[in-house]
């Protein structure tokens, strides 16, 4: 994955004050002719970067962006926040998930943010939609001391870890989580999470999580399931960088409580925000779909359904969904 040049990088943030710039201003400002400014605007429409164009005034990204920044997030992160971090950031990349999967093992934890994914990937090979500037896209690479059997309910947790994120900066909006993965605001999904172990080494476990929360994008845009955003929740826009810094405190906290404790001391969190529970649910696994009454999680994060037949079933994996009745 080619990166942006420094030039580029300049040109991105005039560009993300909102206002428009004319090409000869800005071929002043980064020192480069009209014509290297046009090459530039040029390649990033081609990846789709949502750059508006007016004959008189100039060129401005459409909406007045705060692009991430690795010192700000690091502002933002208290100094309670000790484990050493590595922070890439890309204005464009394949998959933030796939990049920390490459990188060489170190004892930092890593962590990958873009302005936008030209391959996001979701659960169940399903692709994420990632355009430019707009959301998060960030994965974070975590060593757990301990053996894979004992990882039983982390989706969940890291679920509960953004849901606190949510609280902390936008305050108590209802939102609800569908086991395992996915945060929902009125049924919309706001943001899921793909969580893949790289392997067990040296008596421990690396492990990606990537999170894809919606930010400031509109739904306008057209996916196949029913979305929302943090914009369309509270009417305002948000710095990524700050929700980023929190983000990485709550998931600090709740793996360390994680590792510690289990899914177990989480449990009355969980069953505070269960989008599922008490409903008719059907739940798609590579070889077979059940269906039946979603009943709570058990001590283990895994889903307790009570089929047609009254037999329960405590699952780990699968894909949920409300029965349409
Ligand atoms: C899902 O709900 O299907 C999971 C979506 C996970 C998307 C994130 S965005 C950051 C990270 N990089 C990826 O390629 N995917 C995850």
């Amino acid at each position: 994955m080619k990166p942006f040049s420094a030039i580029q990088v300049k040109l991105l943030s005039l560009l993300a004050d909102g206002k428009y710039h004319g090409g000869n201003g800005l071929g002043l400002q980064l020192n480069v002719s009209r014509t290297a400014i046009w090459k530039h605007l040029g390649h990033f429409l081609k990846l789709g970067l949502p750059i508006e164009r007016h004959s008189k005034l100039g060129y401005r990204l459409n909406t007045s962006t705060i692009l991430l920044n690795e010192n700000t997030i690091r502002q933002h992160l208290s100094q309670a926040f000790n484990p050493l971090l590595q922070v890439h950031l890309f204005e464009t990349i394949d998959s933030t998930n796939r990049f920390l999967k490459e990188l060489p093992a170190s004892p930092l934890v890593e962590v990958c943010c873009a302005e936008m994914q030209t391959q996001g990937r979701g659960r169940f090979g399903r692709q994420w939609h990632s355009p430019f500037g707009v959301n998060i896209y960030c994965s974070i690479r975590w060593r757990f001391n301990c053996d894979l059997s004992e990882l039983s309910g982390l989706g969940l947790v890291v679920s509960l870890a953004v849901h606190a994120t949510l609280i902390h900066c936008i305050g108590d909006q209802g939102i609800q989580i569908k086991w395992p993965n996915d945060l929902l605001w009125n049924g919309k999904k706001i943001c899921g999470s793909l969580i893949e172990m790289i392997g067990e080494n040296n008596g421990g476990v690396d492990v990606i999580i990537g999170i894809g929360l919606n930010v400031n994008q509109q739904s306008s845009s057209s996916i196949d399931t029913p979305w929302s955003s943090l914009v369309e929740m509270t009417g305002r826009c948000f710095d990524r960088n700050i929700l980023v810094a929190e983000l990485l405190k709550q998931l600090h906290q709740h793996l360390e409580l994680f590792i510690a404790q289990g899914f177990r001391c989480f449990q009355p969190d969980w069953q505070k925000v269960d989008y599922l529970k008490g409903e008719m649910i059907n739940i798609t696994q590579p070889t077979k779909t059940l269906s039946g009454m979603a009943m709570g999680v058990n001590v283990m994060g895994q889903l307790l359904l009570l089929d047609d037949d009254n037999r329960l079933h405590c699952l780990s994996a699968g894909d949920t969904s409300l029965k349409k009745i």
